[in-house]
């Protein structure tokens, strides 16, 4: 597998969560209230798999590497990519503290939720699609075969370092949980 393979294939786990999240934050426009759990869990995954564990990999051994290749030619599209994931660790923050206060069903609470969950759904939907259909795709000419599998021992080593094959399958069970207990909400009962 090619390092940017596995950065695609750690997409897919992200977009669950930001399909899910997507119906939380309709149900809230509608006046239903999600679990709190559901937004709890959300922010343990953004906070922990993507930012933590998925958004490391890319910036400071991905970018870190083109960069150092291309010596400033990307300065303008990995200066991007990184930007946006600073705004999606302001929002998740932001997120974090609506929840703390969200059983009270104070309606402050209720906005700033939405004015978080919003732009971080669009952002984090429009920054993956630009990874995988645009930047990976020009990561994956750049490097060299070589430059490719040690980029990939890197990764293999920042996995072993966080908790190997079970951190994944923790936060694949949470990506689940998440998707059913919003499956639950949006199911019709008989
Ligand atoms: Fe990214
Ligand atoms: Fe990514």
């Amino acid at each position: 597998m090619k390092t940017t393979e596995v950065l695609v294939k750690e997409h897919v786990l992200i977009r669950q969560v930001l399909d899910s999240l997507s119906i939380a934050r309709e149900k809230l426009e509608k006046g239903d209230r999600p679990p709190k759990e559901v937004f709890e869990k959300a922010v343990l995954f953004s906070k922990n798999f993507a930012d933590k564990f998925h958004h490391y990999k890319e910036e400071y051994l991905l970018f870190g590497l083109l960069a150092q290749k291309k010596e400033g030619a990307l300065d303008l599209e990995i200066g991007a990519l990184r930007y946006q994931h600073e705004r999606c660790r302001h929002f998740v923050a932001e997120i974090k503290n609506a929840v703390d206060g969200y059983s009270s069903g104070n309606e402050i609470i209720i906005t700033t939720l939405l004015e978080n969950l919003a732009p971080y759904i669009s952002l984090l939907r429009r920054h993956i699609y630009m990874e995988d259909y645009v930047f990976f795709k020009m990561a994956g000419k750049e490097l060299s075969d070589d430059e490719d599998r040690a980029l990939l021992g890197q990764f293999e080593n920042e996995d072993k370092r966080i908790g190997g094959k079970d951190f994944y399958e923790k936060y694949k069970k949470i990506a689940l949980e998440i998707n059913s207990m919003m499956q639950e909400m949006t199911t019709p009962s008989v």
